[in-house]
């Protein structure tokens, strides 16, 4: 079978097309028969050698989406054909293993790629963490989990959904998608915010970019407002008033979608994947054939994709 081979640690140039034997399954285990590979940016983190792998040459972990062909001993619940996602640990290849224990079943209407939904789970996670704020900001609101986060705060109801996106298309995705206000980085929001915010401020601000950004949303916070970073895109620190956080009480905090058990997991890839299915979460896909990983990831880097970048077999 072909796969994606991390030859070296660097830039999207070490990445190899290579032959390798089809894996079989051990007990426990799926095969199962790739259509899709998500491209999260967790992937360029791997591929830098930033998140370790047990070394190189490797095939990178990812978030696979395909069929069910052949089944590992000891699994009850699923069938040869079955569509599902999941996390596998060699995941740019033709033919992947997922645990069963972690698979996900999809409904087999859903088109190629929207059952890649580990950033809407990871939205869905976000917003549970200060389900009352009524009011929402979201940094990065045009690609990837942003874009999820500003559709699933819309189904919730909130009341307003501020989007800040790197440039003019992404922040008229956040529009589209259902963000009530939104901004470029370099447009006047700082200005507009306490319009928009009102008395009560912004009740929960999502941040991925980290530093100097992420520092000057904590003003707009209300009382008792929530700021949760769930990434670093920045890689700069937040330096963060103390005696705002203290005036306010406003609560700094984090989250990750590797702590959520499989089981509360699967339970909300069946309810976003119906979401998707009826049109009521989308995010665009940019398709990419598989053998272009490298273009793939060049793409992405230069933050020029929107919505979700799919590696299709
Ligand atoms: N905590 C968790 O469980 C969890 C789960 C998934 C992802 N993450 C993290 O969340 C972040 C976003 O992941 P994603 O999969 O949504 O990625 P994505 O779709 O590639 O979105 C990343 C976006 O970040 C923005 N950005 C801001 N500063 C940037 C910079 N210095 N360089 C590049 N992009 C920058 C860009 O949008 P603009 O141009 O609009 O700013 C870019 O489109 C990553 O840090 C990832 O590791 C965390």
């Amino acid at each position: 079978m072909k796969a994606i081979v991390l030859t070296a640690y660097g830039g999207p140039e070490v990445l190899a097309l290579q032959d390798l034997p089809m894996p079989t399954p051990a007990p426990g285990e799926l095969l199962i028969k790739v259509s899709a590979v998500a491209l999260n940016y967790a992937n360029k983190l791997i591929r830098e050698g930033v998140y370790k792998t047990p070394g190189v040459p490797v095939v990178m972990p990812g978030e696979i989406e395909g069929t069910v062909v052949a089944i590992g001993q000891d699994i009850a619940g699923f069938a040869p054909g079955q569509k599902v996602t999941g996390v596998a640990n060699a995941a740019f290849a033709e033919y992947a293993l997922l645990p069963a224990a972690t698979a996900m079943p999809l409904p087999d209407a859903l088109p190629t790629g929207k059952g890649l939904l580990s950033r809407a789970c990871t939205a869905e996670l976000l917003l549970q963490q200060a389900p009352s704020a009524a009011s929402v900001l979201i940094t990065a609101a045009g690609t990837g989990v942003g874009l999820y986060a500003v559709q699933l705060a819309r189904l919730q109801g909130k009341s307003v959904i501020v989007a800040l996106a790197g440039d003019e298309r992404k922040k008229q995705l956040s529009l589209l998608h259902g963000a009530t206000h939104a901004f470029t980085y370099t447009e006047n929001w700082q200005e507009a915010l306490p319009g928009i915010a009102g008395e009560q401020g912004i009740g929960l601000v999502l941040d991925a970019t980290g530093g100097d950004l992420a520092a000057s949303l904590l003003p707009f916070l209300g009382y008792q407002g929530t700021f949760l970073a769930y990434g670093n895109m920045s890689g700069q620190p937040i330096p963060v008033d103390g005696t705002l956080l203290a005036m306010r009480s406003i609560r700094v905090t984090g989250a990750s979608i590797m702590t959520v058990p499989p089981d509360t997991q699967r339970e909300w890839i069946r309810r976003l994947a119906d979401d998707a299915l009826h049109g009521r979460i989308d995010a665009p896909i940019e398709h990419f054939p598989f053998y272009q990983a490298a273009d793939a990831f060049r793409h992405m880097e230069a933050r020029r994709h929107q919505g979700t970048i799919v590696l299709e077999l």
